[in-house]
């Protein structure tokens, strides 16, 4: 039999429990995935009183990071810490001390990405990273492997369970934003504290992942322009769905070959088409190549098993030998900076959902197709619902459905409209992914 593979995790908490639980209730199946024994020989925790979700065999569980990367038993070490403070110094110590690096961490890898691939290149050890970016799902393989003939022109996906919860909720239920966050935070679906997620900044870390393996580009988390949930009011879900669509936070980004647009948004999604059917926690992504045209995968982006499921699969290609091969050959550590660029988000071109609060009174409506059409955007379709008899000459919602046009002269158009005297409150506008 080959010598045994030896893991450190650091971190047990959700996700650390989950692998502990296959590594350790399922070592025959292991053995046999991986062509030896998996190890779990050591679990590095901050408090190691805590109660924990799986059983640990005595000495496993310790503080000392230091006395574990000493440990010459330990071949991978798998980050399941969080966070991008600890979590970075730890990853970068086990790299400089010679061992292969799993991580779940997409914040990590969209902030320091580079620093930390060209630290396992110097040493000539790997990193893995499938559980990175839609839990469960394989995508990170189906991108980097599977997809690897094509030219990828782009990635759309449902990339935070949360949101999409809250959103599903919203939009079956007729449930409030406020109301359905405190269900999910219930549930388990949200943090305590839910900013990342409710902000599109969880789905910006996992495009900026997605980015760099699809088009070879390193994009900072903080030159994706995003917009995220909370201000999405129930009116609109309405409106949406009576126009033949559902509201999704998708993280989309697209390539022509020169430049790269991208950004994080709630975006109407037409019913019946597989992104718009993704619902609760599920999540999809979409990827389009020249070769395969358009692929979706779809499941469980988080949770305990379907994450640990994405990180033995990469405990498993370590083991194997596979992902020291992948990694050698997709040069992660450069990138193609200099030759793709971020395309401003005006320059984006899209349909567009606009929400008006005007004046009931004759004309309005040709005032706002004057002044979006002196932005060359022509109106597809209008919703204008009568005004109650008992309150004339009272405000009235009028929702109109663009042509396609460039975002920045659909905003430039807006801030003509919100200007109007007609107009009682700031529109409110999404784009359309048909
Ligand atoms: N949860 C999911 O569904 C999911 C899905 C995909 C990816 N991820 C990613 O997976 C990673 C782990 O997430 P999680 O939900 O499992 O987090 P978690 O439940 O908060 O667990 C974090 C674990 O790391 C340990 N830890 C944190 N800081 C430490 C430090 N400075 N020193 C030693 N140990 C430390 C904690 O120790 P104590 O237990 O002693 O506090 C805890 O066991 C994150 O990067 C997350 O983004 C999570």
């Amino acid at each position: 039999m080959a010598e045994p593979l030896g893991i450190a995790l650091l971190g047990c908490g959700t996700v650390g429990s989950g692998v502990a639980h296959l590594l350790l209730n399922h070592a025959e199946r292991m053995t046999r995935r991986a062509g030896r024994p998996v190890w779990l020989k050591h679990v590095v925790v901050r408090d190691p009183a805590k109660q924990r979700d799986c059983e640990l065999p005595p000495g496993v569980l310790t503080t000392d990071l230091d006395k574990v990367l000493g440990d010459p038993d330990v071949d991978v070490v798998v980050e399941l810490a969080g966070g991008t403070t600890w979590a970075r110094q730890a990853a970068l110590a086990a790299l400089a001390t010679g061992r292969d690096l799993v991580t779940a961490n997409k914040a990590l890898l969209a902030r320091h990405g580079t620093e930390i691939f060209a630290a396992a290149h110097q040493r000539g050890r790997a990193v893995a990273f499938e559980a990175a970016v839609a839990g469960g799902i394989p995508i990170i393989g189906a991108i980097s492997q599977g997809l690897a003939g094509n030219q990828i022109s782009s990635v759309q996906g449902i990339l935070n369970g949360t949101c999409n919860f809250i959103l599903t909720a919203m939009t079956e239920r007729g449930s409030d934003y406020a109301g359905t966050l405190a269900e999910a935070q219930r549930l388990g679906y949200a943090e305590a504290d839910p900013t990342l997620d409710v902000d599109g900044s969880d789905a910006a870390h996992k495009l900026a992942v997605l980015v760099r393996l699809a088009f070879g580009m390193a994009v900072s988390p903080d030159d994706i322009d995003r917009r995220g949930i909370a201000e999405i009011a129930a009116i609109d879900i309405r409106y949406a769905v009576e126009l033949g669509y559902v509201i999704k936070l998708l993280a989309e980004a697209w390539s022509d070959g020169e430049s790269v647009a991208l950004h994080v948004s709630p975006t109407l999604v037409r019913k019946g088409t597989p992104l718009a059917e993704t619902r609760d926690a599920f999540n999809a992504v979409k990827v389009t190549g020249d070769a395969a045209g358009e692929t979706l995968f779809s499941g469980a982006g988080a949770g305990m098993m379907p994450t640990a499921s994405a990180v033995v699969a990469d405990i498993i290609d370590l083991a194997t030998g596979r992902a020291q091969l992948m990694f050698a050959a997709q040069r992660l550590w450069q990138t193609d900076a200099g030759q793709l660029t971020v395309r401003r988000s005006d320059e984006v071109l899209s349909r567009f959902y606009l929400r008006l609060t005007v004046a009931d009174r004759p004309g309005v409506l040709a005032e706002v197709a004057t002044l979006l059409a002196m932005e060359g955007i022509s109106i597809a379709s209008v919703i204008q619902h009568e005004a109650p008899e008992d309150a004339p000459g009272q405000s009235v919602v009028l929702v109109a459905m663009t042509h396609t046009a460039k975002t920045g002269r659909f905003r430039a158009a807006l801030a003509r409209i919100n200007q109007s005297d007609n107009v009682r409150e700031p529109g409110v506008y999404y784009p359309v992914a048909d």
